[in-house]
């Protein structure tokens, strides 16, 4: 069996004001009745898979435990972090928490999962999921690489060899560089021998324990203790903060997977997208005849090209505009333009600077 993890801490700034701190990406109905969280959860559901791990932020206990709840799911934990410390120190706790309750000689499976991607087609990630689990159990770490369409800086690369064929099995990794500058990126894609890694990762808790140790030993060790002196707190568990505070902020990418041997990659043949900007929203979303994507209650007239969101009671009214973006939620509206990087971070650091 297969335990799933589903990594749920991140708040999606890209998406801002859809998104917010208190409301994360994970949590909206993105391109279906059900938020992107409940349908991660439903893709690792079935004979193959336990109920899955949550590991979140303590502020979004609530909103995800209902979410969880409404939608029939029982997970088998709630681990709450009182701080993100990225999802190295995430995995290691899940992978504690996973041998914590497996019988002594196991090596529990894990899946971890980002809570915030579309992969519509479950049967076809399910099926490229059960063929990572042999080397899995063999001591691999496999992750599912996505062939790469543009140069992407905001995705991590796997390099392997052009001749591998890792369809129907995983294949060595060569190399594992987690987001390039622009000029690596275009050269990853000219090349032709990267894919993007979808950020899926299947492994034996014990194996990805022991390559943390190796190539993170300070983050197992806050880990470790944020596990051990964390408490069970009605359905929920507490990492102890302090303790897990003193982790440093490090994704697994960076921690694990740029530096370890026992990397393997499948190339997936399912749609996948981690929905990370307005234009990809935009691009997968059903259009009207001028090319506009439009959702709530939203009136448009001479406008092409344009992601127009009616989130508030209001009616949005968008008029002679080419190519926007335009949100309009109950105490934010954004325009901007659909293409190019989001100028948002700045202006999320500057609001929250001025408090
Ligand atoms: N519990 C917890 N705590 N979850 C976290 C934390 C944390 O501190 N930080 C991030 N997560 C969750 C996010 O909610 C998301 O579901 C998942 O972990 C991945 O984190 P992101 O922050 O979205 O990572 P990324 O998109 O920048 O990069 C990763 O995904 C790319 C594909 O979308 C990497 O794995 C890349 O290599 C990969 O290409
Ligand atoms: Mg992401």
């Amino acid at each position: 069996t297969i335990h799933p993890v589903l990594l749920c801490g991140g708040s999606g700034t890209r998406l801002w004001p859809l998104s917010r701190a208190l409301y994360p990406k994970q949590v909206l109905k993105l391109e279906s009745e059900e938020a992107l969280i409940i349908q991660t959860a439903r893709r690792a559901q079935g004979k193959c898979f336990t109920a899955p791990l949550v590991i979140c932020n303590e502020e979004h206990r609530f909103l995800i435990s209902r979410l969880l709840q409404e939608a029939d799911i029982t997970p088998s934990g709630v681990v709450l972090e009182a701080e993100g410390r990225n999802t190295a120190p995430a995995a290691a706790v899940a992978a504690l928490f996973a041998l914590n309750r497996a019988a002594e000689r196991e090596d529990p499976l894990l899946l971890l999962l980002p809570s915030d991607h579309a992969i519509p087609d479950g049967e076809a990630f399910q099926s490229c999921v059960s063929k990572g689990v042999e080397a899995a159990q063999d001591g691999r770490i496999v992750t599912f690489g996505i062939k790469a369409s543009r140069a992407e800086t905001g995705y991590g690369y796997i390099e392997i060899d052009a001749a591998a064929a890792c369809i129907s099995a995983p294949v060595e990794v060569l190399r594992f560089v987690e987001k390039p500058d622009e000029v690596t990126a275009e050269e990853f894609l000219q090349g032709g021998r990267h894919c993007w890694n979808s950020g899926i990762f299947l492994c034996g808790a014990k194996t990805l324990l022991s390559e943390m140790e190796r190539f993170a030993p300070d983050v197992l060790s806050a880990a470790r203790t944020a596990f051990e002196q964390g408490r069970q707190d009605l359905d929920f568990f507490r990492l102890d903060a302090a303790a897990y505070h003193r982790s440093p902020n490090i994704s697994i990418d960076h921690a694990v997977m740029e530096r370890t041997e026992r990397a393997s990659v499948l190339a997936v043949d399912f749609e996948w997208s981690d929905i990370g900007s307005w234009q990809e929203l935009w691009s997968r979303s059903p259009k009207d005849e001028a090319n506009n994507a439009l959702v709530g209650d939203v009136i448009v007239q001479a406008t092409t090209g344009s992601f127009v969101y009616g989130a508030s009671k209001g009616l949005t009214v968008v008029s002679g505009l080419e190519d926007a973006v335009v949100i309009n939620t109950e105490d934010v509206v954004l325009v901007t333009k659909r293409s190019g990087a989001s100028p948002i971070k700045a202006v999320l650091d500057r609001l929250a600077a001025e408090g």
